[in-house]
Parts: structure tokens; sequence; C-alpha cells
């Protein structure tokens, strides 16, 4: 079941990406934003460094018969040729890099395989969320969180424009982007999946709030 954060911003993606090209998840983790685009029409594949998760992804896909395409891979480094993506997401995911230049590179790479014309949205972290997780990775001796690095919306908009991605719309957004993922962290180890998806919902219908906020890119590739 799709949680309400989910399915807004699943809207948001209906109104951006048109549905004749491939919709690559780079850094899918678990495949459910594939999944949920797969529903409403689109062709995807989703790509993610950590072969535990891409193995997850695909016994979900086999349950559901579901036709995304799942790869280990990594986004500095994309199995495509040019030109070949109509769509690119990245959720959460160049923020966990621990250099600059592997972000430009993620960047770039996304930019080189998208199609003319062919967008890409990119998802980050407030400066809290990370202060956040760098906090419970220090509390939990590195068991509960992921490193983050935070980019502010001016250094990302910049980054963007450095690859040549021409910048559609950058904004600050309230509370959905990791909204309890130290909670959930900790239901992924020691829980179950019932209760970790009723909690999910349970956040996701909270009231946004300003300290678990993070900005997102719409970004377009134009003809150099
Ligand atoms: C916070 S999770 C976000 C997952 C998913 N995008 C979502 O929103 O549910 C970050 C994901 O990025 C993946 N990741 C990190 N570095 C990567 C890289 N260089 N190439 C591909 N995936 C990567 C991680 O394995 C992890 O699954």
């Amino acid at each position: 079941m799709d949680s309400p954060v989910r399915k807004r911003l699943t809207n948001i993606f209906q109104e951006f990406f048109g549905k004749d090209g491939l919709i690559l998840d780079g850094g899918c983790s678990e495949g459910e934003w594939c999944y949920s685009l797969e529903k409403r029409g689109y062709r995807t594949i989703g790509i993610d460094i950590v072969p535990g998760a891409i193995k997850h992804a695909h016994s979900i896909g086999r349950q559901n018969g579901a036709e995304s395409v799942f790869l280990i891979g990594d986004v500095t480094r994309l199995p495509f040729r040019e030109n070949v993506l109509g769509g690119y997401i990245s959720l959460g995911v160049v923020e966990h890099f621990r250099f600059r230049e592997d972000v430009t590179r993620a960047l770039a790479d996304a930019k080189r395989s998208l199609a003319p014309g062919g967008r890409a949205f990119f998802a980050l972290p407030g400066l809290l969320v990370c202060l956040r997780n760098s906090l419970s990775l220090l509390m939990t001796g590195d068991k509960v969180g992921m490193y983050h690095k935070y980019i502010s919306k001016s250094s990302m908009e910049r980054l963007l424009r450095s690859v040549s991605l021409r910048v559609l719309i950058s904004r600050h957004e309230k509370g959905w982007l990791g909204l309890s993922n130290i909670v959930d962290g900790i239901i992924k180890k020691f829980g179950s999946n019932g209760l970790r998806e009723r909690l999910i919902i349970f956040w996701s219908n909270r009231r946004p709030v300003w300290f678990l906020s993070g900005n997102y890119f719409w970004t377009e590739k134009v003809l150099d």
C-alpha cells in the first residue's frame, strides 16, 4: 500500500515525466518507488550499490508479478549509453557521498544518460535532518542511521548547473523527506514489516514540520 507521502510525490512525478521513456531510480534501495511508478504506467529501472537491497527488490517484484528491472550498480558510473533515459529520480542518495566530486559525477552521469528533454528529480534532506542522523550514528555507535553530508539548496543548484542540467524548480519543502528514518531504522532492525508500514503511514499523516525539511530540484537536460 502506498503511503500518503508516496502518493503525493508520485502524483508530482506524473506531472513531470512523460510515459514514453524509461525512468531510472538511482539509489532505489528495495525498489518501492519503481513499483509505485510502474503501477502508474511507467517503465522503470532501479539501481542500487547494495546487493541485499536489489535482492529484496527482486523478491518483492516476483511476489507481485511486477516488471521493473533492478541492477546492482553505482550511480556515479551508470551502465547506460548516452541519451537513453526518459527520466531519473534520486531520492535521498547523493548526501550519503563523502566527496563532492562523487556528487558531481552522479549528476553528470544522470545528465549523460538522459535523452534531450529528459527530466531528473533530486531530493535532499535539510541541515537538521543531516545533523539528526549524525547524532543518531554517534549515539548508537554507527548502528542506526547513515552518513549524511549536508548540501545546501544553493550548492546543489550550482552543482546541477555545473553539469549543465537546467534547473526548472528548486524548492524547500517541509517534512516529507526523512520523516521517520531513525525510528524506521530501529523497527527495520528489530521489528516487523507490518509495524514498519503502519509507522510510516502514521508519520506521513502528521503535519509536515520545518525541522524535518528538505530541498527538491526538478531539472531538465537541454541540448548543449
Ligand atoms: C536513504 S536510501 C534512499 C532509498 C530510496 N531512494 C528511497 O527514497 O526510499 C539511500 C540509498 O542510496 C543507495 N546508494 C548510496 N550510494 C550509492 C551509489 N553510489 N550508487 C547507487 N546507490 C547508492 C544506498 O544503498 C541506499 O539504498
